[in-house]
């Protein structure tokens, strides 16, 4: 089921209504992942044949990925979450700002198009609102392949200036096991002529999830999931059916939702072992979690506080640390979250106190102080899972919230107040325009505001 929220144009002016300490029960059926799907959509362009992929989510950030292959030429058509990419009649190899700047992940497609095409014309990708995101270790990575780069006002430009066209294998070693470096420089080795070693590789599921993709299509990958990935490069990629793995930040924030508003909840389907670290911290919050093949129970009495740091896979993501740090803020006792992957992902500190949570911010690490409740609020999300973590933070708080900023939220999550009203949340998606004057007009901030 597609929400009409997923239909309409102007999110910025729509706006979550959430009735809190609701309790949950039931079952979510988790989505493939977000970013899973946008790398696999990038690595379908080295592609000959037609790749059928299966469990893509509808979301924001898929459609603008949709949109630039279709810009470079490929031809794409979908029914539900099944998507089918021909990519034989590509032809440009140049993607401008606008659409880079919509999508980081867009860069994803230098790879692909510069084995294919010998050149690649992107936009420099730039900053974003979690932190500066730097590209040089794909860039430094390329040039080892043998690719000649020219970083000019702000665009990037590749090519493969031998007479073959073709990148040759290199060894290759990052500075940091940064997850776009290794999908970058893994796609653009496997049509390579000999062998890539990298070293330092990320070992995210999504990683894993790309290289297992490349193998169905003719592929010599050995590694994925571990530091060290050596690609042995073929001549042609064909076609292959796949299916996207479940989006862990998504089971995750809805683990995380469930322990915070002390709900009974089943998840599936995910792939437990992806989670590890995250189940390992709700245990010692003091949730239940029980494993059942694909399938993943929690149920939660109390909520003890724990500390966190963020790190790569298998470590705690840092695509939940925001989540985790509203949960925190309504536990028991005195918390610390680190975060060390990105140096601005602490924007929704602000609207976690501005509804009664006791958290400071030092150097990236958020210093908590559990309280009893939250109090309903008017809120602005400021990034995708700031806004995930904003949404937890309402579903527990007393009273009623009005949360702004969908644009980010519905990046990441595909039909995510339907799949919390299905187990008991009260989220109403309102589709106009409210300003904190009307909130102080209302009688008080917990009750409801007249709309403008
Ligand atoms: C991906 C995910 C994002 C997740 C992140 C970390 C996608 C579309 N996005 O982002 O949701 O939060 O992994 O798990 O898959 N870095 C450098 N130089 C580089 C590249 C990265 O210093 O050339 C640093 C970054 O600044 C950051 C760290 O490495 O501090 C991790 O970044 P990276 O793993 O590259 O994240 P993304 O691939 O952008």
């Amino acid at each position: 089921m597609v929400c009409e929220s997923a239909n309409m144009s102007d999110l910025k002016f729509q706006n979550l209504k959430i009735n809190g300490t609701k309790k949950f029960k039931g079952e979510i059926k988790v989505s493939g992942a977000k970013n899973s799907s946008l790398v696999l959509l990038a690595a379908s362009l080295l592609a000959s044949e037609e790749v059928n992929l299966a469990n893509v989510p509808q979301l924001t950030d898929i459609e603008k990925m949709k949109h630039i292959l279709t810009t470079l030429g490929a031809e794409l058509s979908n029914d539900g979450d099944k998507l089918i990419i021909k990519s034989n009649k590509l032809h440009i190899c140049e993607l401008p700002y606008g659409l880079v700047n919509g999508l980081r992940a867009s860069f994803f497609c230098i790879g692909a198009l510069l084995t294919k095409l010998g050149e690649a014309t992107l936009a420099l990708p730039g900053g974003c609102k979690i932190g500066k995101r730097p590209i040089e270790e794909h860039i430094k990575g390329l040039k080892a392949l043998g690719a000649n780069i020219e970083i000019k006002d702000g665009l990037v430009t590749a090519r493969i200036n031998n007479p073959k066209k073709k990148l040759k294998g290199a060894r290759i070693t990052l500075n940091c096991p940064s997850v776009g470096a290794t999908e970058t420089l893994v796609m653009a080795a496997c049509l390579a002529e000999g062998t890539t070693t990298i070293e330092n590789a990320a070992r995210e599921p999504e990683v894993q999830d790309l290289c297992c993709m490349l193998n169905k299509m003719g592929a010599k990958i050995f590694g994925a999931g571990q530091s060290k990935i050596i690609i042995e490069g073929v001549k042609i990629l064909n076609g292959c059916s796949h299916k996207v793995i479940p989006d862990r930040i998504e089971a995750g924030t809805f683990l995380i939702a469930a322990a915070a508003t002390k709900s009974n909840i089943t998840v599936s389907p995910v792939v437990p072992h992806h989670l590890d670290a995250v189940i390992e911290k709700l245990k010692e919050c003091g949730s239940k979690l029980e494993i059942k093949g694909n399938a993943i129970s929690i149920s939660t009495k109390s909520i003890k506080a724990v500390s966190v740091e963020t790190s790569p896979f298998p470590g705690f993501p840092t695509d939940l640390q925001a989540p985790f740090t509203a949960l925190m803020s309504i536990a028991q006792g005195k918390s610390t979250i680190s975060e060390t992957i990105f140096e601005n992902r602490m924007s929704h500190i602000e609207s976690l106190n501005q509804m009664g949570a006791s958290i400071k911010v030092k150097n990236n690490i958020a210093l908590i102080e559990g309280v009893k409740n939250l109090n309903g609020q008017f809120l602005t999300a400021h990034d995708l899972r700031s806004a995930a973590a904003i949404v937890i933070a309402a579903l527990s708080a007393e009273g009623i919230s009005h949360i702004k900023g969908l644009e980010h939220l519905d990046r990441g999550y595909e039909d995510f107040e339907c799949k919390l009203n299905n187990i008991g949340a009260d989220v109403i998606r309102e589709f106009k325009q409210v300003n904190q004057l009307d909130l102080n007009s209302s009688e008080s901030n917990k009750k409801d505001y007249q709309a403008a």
